[in-house]
């Protein structure tokens, strides 16, 4: 028999507890066309040869997880792009096309890697002002790269060239000042923000005091800063501290993936991605002298859910609906594809995964599905496995076997103007205009000479 078409898949999901982010009932699922047509007790459709019936008994059935944030095949510390003002104006223009035409809603600014990536505070001005225009979401990379390029100096004077020095250059204030300076600047033109793999305490200190002042601020910790921390970069074997190198880098202090899985659970931090960007051993190797040379990225995208699951869900900080919430919800609200992504809901896209929460299985660099060599949780024993993975409606994984063909993903185009973000926006926009005082002008003498402003 042909292998079925997407369209062909009718899927009945059975006996599971279907989990939203406000609400877990005892329910089935049933699919067809790729989006989900019935949710409800004892669905019983007409059979016919083509339905796959799936048993979800015991197990819950949750949105499929939404990485908020990857880099697959991404050209990095190889390449130099060095801007001027006219490729900036430039890039404004490209940024208001992709907007209307290309269905991109969220842009990410560099305040690190000074003389490649790094913009100004001018340039995040600037930048930030026509995300508000647009009604894109502004990200950032919070990290001030003018004191990571010193403290590199520095460090490499002293003596410390190996991965060590990548943390000791850049340390934990250099992220949160960046992070106070970004929402800062975004605060000023009234755009929403969105801070990128956050990895300090002090970073997400400043984002949850934010929050409470009401500003317009998510932040995104990342699998690597929940699961593993930083004191991987005195591991006497080089290559194992280099598989750890990412910017900003994982933290020394072991009790920072707690904290942030604290302050995920309470919604001082939003969602979860991982910003997977995967280098192996040998690439890492070309700072083997050098630490300022080792291509920054570490591997998340096939452990995010699990490790999220157990030291979340499984330690007791976040209850299942929780969890849904920050691995796929609050990412489909903030990006604007809620509620097509990020539930189980009549007319949603049947994007499932048949989660169990009892089972365990070990992270291992031997078993895992990447492409690089090594794996930052190795050996991590996780409750929570997918059992079955269905995309738009298909079964694309099953008890360990994968149905896919390269090519099948699908853009998602994303509209401007997020309501779960830019409705507060505008409500500020309209009353919360400044008014100048009315007062009789000044008749006395002028003296001086008046500044003339360029
Ligand atoms: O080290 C990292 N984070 N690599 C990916 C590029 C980035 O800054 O997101
Ligand atoms: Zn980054
Ligand atoms: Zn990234």
């Amino acid at each position: 028999m042909p292998p079925r078409t997407r369209a062909q898949w009718r899927l009945l999901i059975k006996g599971g507890k279907v989990v939203n982010d406000d609400l877990s009932v005892m329910a089935d699922v049933y699919v067809e066309d790729g989006v989900v047509q019935q949710v409800g007790p004892n669905l019983n459709p007409e059979p016919s040869t083509g339905l796959v019936v799936l048993d979800a008994t015991n197990k819950l059935v949750i949105p499929g997880g939404i990485d908020t944030h990857t880099h697959m095949e991404f050209p990095f510390m190889g390449s130099r792009s060095k801007d001027d003002f006219y490729t900036g104006t430039k890039v404004k223009q490209e940024m208001e096309s992709l907007v209307q035409n290309k269905g991109v809603n969220s842009f990410k600014m560099f305040m690190a890697y000074k003389d490649i990536y790094m913009v100004n505070d001018e340039e995040l001005y600037e930048a930030f002002s026509c995300c508000k225009e647009l009604g894109a979401v502004a990200q950032v990379h919070a990290e001030n790269g003018e004191l990571i390029a010193q403290g590199a100096k520095k460090m490499l004077a002293m003596g410390i060239t190996g991965p060590e020095g990548h943390e000791l250059c850049r340390p934990e204030e250099v992220e949160a000042e960046a992070t106070q300076r970004a929402i800062t600047i975004a605060n000023a033109v009234n755009c929403p923000l969105y801070v990128v793999h956050v990895m300090s305490k002090s970073s997400a200190k400043v984002i949850s005091n934010a929050r409470r002042e009401g500003k317009v601020v998510y932040g995104e910790p990342i699998a690597a800063s929940l699961g593993t921390d930083g004191t991987n970069y005195w591991n006497k074997d080089w290559a194992h501290a280099a598989a750890y190198v990412m910017g900003p880098p994982l933290r020394p202090d072991p009790s920072t993936p707690g904290f942030l899985m604290n302050l995920l659970a309470n919604d001082d931090l939003s969602v979860t991605g991982t910003d997977n960007c995967t280098f192996d051993i040998c690439q890492k190797a070309l700072g083997k002298d050098d630490f300022t040379k080792i291509p920054n990225g570490v591997n998340g995208v096939e452990d995010r859910m699990s490790v999220i699951w157990e030291k979340g869900v499984h330690s007791g900080k976040m209850d299942e609906n929780r969890f849904v919430a920050v691995t796929s919800t609050n990412a489909a609200k903030i990006f604007n594809l809620y509620p097509k992504k990020g539930r189980i809901a009549v007319g949603s896209d049947a994007d499932i995964v048949i989660w169990d929460p009892k089972a365990t299985r070990t992270i291992s660099a031997k078993t895992h599905h990447q492409a690089n060599n090594f794996n930052i949780f190795e050996g991590m024993v996780c409750h929570g496995v997918p059992v079955v993975t269905v995309s738009r409606g298909k079964v694309v994984y099953e008890g360990g076997v994968f149905n896919v063909t390269a090519g099948e993903g699908k853009y998602v185009s994303r509209p401007p103007f997020p309501p779960y973000v830019y409705k507060r926006v505008r409500q500020r926009e309209q009353v919360c205009q400044p008014v100048s005082v009315k007062r009789a002008p000044y008749t006395g003498t002028v003296s001086g000479t008046a500044v003339t402003r360029k």
